[in-house]
């Protein structure tokens, strides 16, 4: 049993606890932007390949008092590291430290890595090399207070880097926020969906493979994979299984559709489309949301309007952007409900409709809110 520790965006720590469960993870802990768990290396190694939600699976390898450097370097030795990787390998630290002795990160992260790269040094005379791209073995470090904390990450990249936003829009939404928010939605995944403003159309795409019951990790490597000690019987099967549901749900793709009044923003969900092995099940069209009539009658919208990151919510064109979607969902969708991503609260009211439901969520830095709306 080992105990692990998954971050998500905040505002999403339920929908990653609930997906922890599905996945037989024990002993699910809610934190904040964070679930931990305990669980057979399997349930790790499934939640690196089927959490939508999650970001980052880490495993706890030690954690003990590390009061100044002596302790650090003490508490980094009791680690076997051999077991992971051998001395020709590459691993990369991150550092996270509060309420320290030291006051960045940099001294503590040398400190472990040192004691890593000696005991390398001691047994095998060679050490393995720090990588920050795509290392063997990445390492998180975290010093709170006397404490510290070594984890390693099984994904390596992040886990909302899914591999099909080949291209990036100007403004993406992360994959991992989109597939929370839809599962927050509580979209019934048979029901027809549309986002009227879609940019590189990150919701449809993970819209269509939680209908699909299409693993998101199933396109990527993880770093888990290349580690000595990793159960590959285990992992085999559960990849396995991840393939055999994907082709069982090829047909289960509901009807979904996009509109965006960026050329760019739709050649480049076309590619991502593609990569994203949902050609011909999503159809795009190019134009102003104001004037868009949905080749069907959506049960469910889901959309990102820009909120003004860079703008002021007064800007007339950010206006513009909220009383062409407020046209839309008056004009188009009566009778189904509707979520807004909103980091501006100002701007609602250009949508002349009244909320039944607000979840708080941040997007990056932004606090906003995923507003619910029924359209009656
Ligand atoms: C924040 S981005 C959406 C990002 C998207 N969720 C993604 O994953 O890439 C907002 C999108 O709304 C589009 N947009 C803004 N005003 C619009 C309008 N009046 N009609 C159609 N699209 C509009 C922009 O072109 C932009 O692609």
């Amino acid at each position: 049993m080992g105990n692990y520790y998954v971050a998500c965006t905040l505002g999403l720590e339920e929908v990653l606890a609930y997906e922890l469960r599905e996945l037989g993870a024990r002993n699910v802990d809610i934190r904040r932007g964070a679930c931990a768990f305990s669980s057979e290396p399997d349930v790790a190694y499934k939640a690196c390949l089927w959490l939508r939600s999650g970001i980052r699976v880490q495993e706890e390898l030690v954690r003990g008092p590390a009061r100044d450097r002596e302790e650090l370097y003490d508490l980094t030795s009791t680690v076997d590291w051999s077991l992971f990787i051998d001395a020709t390998g590459t691993l990369a630290i991150d550092g996270s430290v509060r309420d320290s002795w030291a006051n960045d990160t940099r001294f503590p992260v040398l400190v472990a890595k040192d004691a890593i790269c000696d005991q390398f040094r001691h047994f095998d005379g060679i050490r393995p090399n720090v990588e920050r791209d795509r290392p063997d073995l990445p390492i998180k470090l975290v010093l709170h207070n006397d404490e510290a904390i070594l984890y390693r990450e099984l994904g390596g990249e992040p886990l909302h880097k899914r591999g099909y936003h080949e291209v990036q829009h100007k403004s993406p939404l992360n994959e991992s926020l989109a597939a929370g928010l839809i599962q927050l939605s509580e979209w019934d995944p048979k029901s027809p969906l549309v986002d009227p403003m879609c940019g590189s159309s990150t919701f449809l795409i993970e819209a269509a493979w939680l209908a699909m019951d299409r693993a998101p990790g199933l396109g990527r490597a993880f770093a888990f994979e290349r580690w000595k000690d990793t159960d590959q019987n285990a992992w085999q099967s559960v990849f396995d299984e991840a393939e055999a549901r994907a082709t069982a749900g090829q047909d289960h793709c509901p009807r979904l559709a996009g509109n965006d009044n960026h050329e760019g923003a739709i050649a480049i969900s076309k590619i991502a489309i593609k990569s994203a092995g949902l050609r011909g099940k999503i159809e795009l069209n190019f134009g102003d949301t104001r004037d868009y009539v949905p080749p069907f009658k959506p049960a469910m919208v889901v959309t990102n309007p820009p909120y003004g990151e860079r703008l002021q919510p007064d800007d007339p064109s950010l206006v513009d952007s909220w009383q062409s979607l407020g046209n839309f969902l008056h004009q188009q969708c009566n009778g189904a409900q509707a979520h807004v991503l909103c980091g501006a609260p100002e701007l609602t009211r250009y949508l002349g409709l009244r909320t039944s439901r607000k979840f708080p969520v941040r997007n990056g830095p932004i606090e906003c809110r995923w507003l619910r709306y029924e359209l009656h």
